[in-house]
């Protein structure tokens, strides 16, 4: 198709998959001015916030009924304002300062949901459309995939990927990357007839072409968007990007205008915000865990730190591997990642932070509950305590196994009593169970005469 076009200049056109693949590099960006500035949003972080922001809105709109708003997923991603002229796309611009940012067309035209015309004969002579690129989990996992199995630098998390891969100065790069749009508003417009609600601006934004989020739902009262918050917290590790909120917008377009803005940030919208996902928080050890199977895990001891809505104190930093990309010391300041019920994990270290008496976390080569000799089986990643039944840790963990509800399911036999009769010297195996004593058993720690028959 390039050859082709090359012979018949005439034939090629802008929304020419030859447009996708990137050009050759430049060495900087150009700065552009906005048409529209673009805005951001005032945050809110409890329900009485979005109440407060309500009572607000209507004071100012003099108003006793409800306010209808449109409630999207707050995506976390980068900004963008594309310019189309007469349809086409001309221009693509990072938020910058808000007034003026940089110049990505180059880079924002290899991505492939971003229309490079605009679809039907009804479009604006002008249009600023604005949206948030990001990076899809998935995509972004076998991003770091790849380049893991090249060896190098993995992204944090998927804003830094997406933004990232949006400032490489060769587009080439950037159209290997699985960068997303969704559509969430426009800047400055000319010629067509601007619908009566800001749900309008996104269905017409649809008809061209963009892909707008299938979240988004238009809510009568207070009530309907405290459930919508709930619902997009509870779908929120279920998506396939991630959000860091979800926004209210006055829907209607005149309201909006009355509300007007204060400095940056529009009156009529506000952003309720999760907690953060990530805090960072000081190393303070590390302990090294034999499971049943022998396998040796890094648990990392944390100053504790309110993340994801808990507090937590620990976090997996899963094998040796893992401790050696990290390169972690103790004393280190660490970024800590609590996403949902998934187990905290370090996901960077801060290294300019790192105290002049940090000690550099080395993975034992010796069990350190049975001194055996801890190896890597093959290709895996896990390392483990050769030591097998000899090993007081694996064979708690055995028994435990054994004793839970899944297997022989013996009552009263918790944890906290198998590590008791393994410590005394009570049991070596789980034969050792049915020859339990009943005074020895009596005699352990916390133990009623009672529970100890039951168990027997
Ligand atoms: S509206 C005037 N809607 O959040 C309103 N912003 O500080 C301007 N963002 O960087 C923004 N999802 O890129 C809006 N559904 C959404 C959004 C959204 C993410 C980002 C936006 C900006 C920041 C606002």
């Amino acid at each position: 198709l390039q050859t082709l076009e090359e012979q018949f200049p005439a034939l090629k056109t802008t929304e020419s998959p030859t447009q996708r693949v990137g050009t050759s590099p430049v060495s900087h960006f150009d700065e552009v001015e906005h048409l529209q500035p673009m805005l951001s949003l005032d945050n809110a972080f409890s329900d009485d916030e979005v109440q407060e922001f309500d009572r607000r809105v209507r004071e100012r709109l003099n108003r006793k009924d409800a306010v209808t708003y449109a409630c999207e997923p707050k995506l976390d991603g980068a900004a963008i304002s594309l310019l189309y002229r007469d349809g086409k796309l001309e221009r693509a611009a990072t938020r910058g300062d808000g007034r003026t940012g940089e110049d990505i067309t180059a880079n924002v035209r290899t991505i492939a949901s971003i229309p490079l015309k605009l679809q039907g004969d009804d479009v604006p002579a002008v249009l600023e459309v604005r949206g948030e690129i990001f990076m899809s989990r998935a995509g972004f996992e076998q991003m770091n995939d790849e380049a893991r199995s090249r060896g190098d630098k993995l992204f944090v998390n998927p804003r830094n990927a997406a933004a990232g891969s949006l400032r490489q100065l060769d587009s080439r790069i950037t159209a290997t990357r699985p960068l997303a749009l969704y559509a969430y508003s426009t800047g400055y417009s000319e010629g067509w007839a601007l619908p009566d609600t800001h749900t309008g601006v996104l269905a017409a934004l649809k008809k061209w072409g963009f892909p707008v989020n299938p979240l988004v739902r238009v809510a009568s009262s207070l009530e309907d968007c405290y459930t919508y918050y709930a619902d997009i917290a509870e779908a929120r590790d279920n998506l396939d990007y991630d959000i860091d909120g979800i926004v209210y917008k006055v829907d209607d377009l005149i309201l909006q205008d009355r509300l007007g803005y204060v400095s940056r940030a529009p009156r009529w919208a506000i952003a309720r915000k999760f907690p953060a996902q990530e805090m960072s928080t000081r190393l303070l050890a590390v302990e090294f865990q034999v499971g049943r199977t022998g396998a040796v895990t890094p648990v990392a001891k944390l100053d504790p730190v309110f993340v994801g809505g808990v507090t937590v104190s620990n976090a997996t930093l899963h094998n040796k591997d893992e401790i050696d990309r990290l390169g972690v010391h103790v004393g280190d300041t660490v970024i800590v990642r609590r996403a949902g019920d998934v187990i905290p994990q370090i996901v960077k270290v801060v290294t300019e932070n790192r105290p002049d008496d940090s000690v550099e976390v080395v993975f034992p080569e010796h069990c350190p509950v049975c001194g055996s000799p801890v190896e890597r089986v093959g290709t895996e990643a896990v390392m483990r305590c050769s030591g097998g039944l000899v090993c007081a840790a694996q064979r708690k963990e055995a028994i435990k196994h054994f004793a839970s509800r899944k297997a022989m399911d013996i009552e009263g036999l918790g944890d906290k009593l198998v590590e008791q009769l393994v410590d005394q010297g009570l049991i070596r195996s789980v034969v050792d169970l049915y020859a339990l004593d009943r005074d020895e058993v009596i005699g352990l720690e916390r133990m009623a005469e009672k529970s100890a028959d039951n168990l027997l």
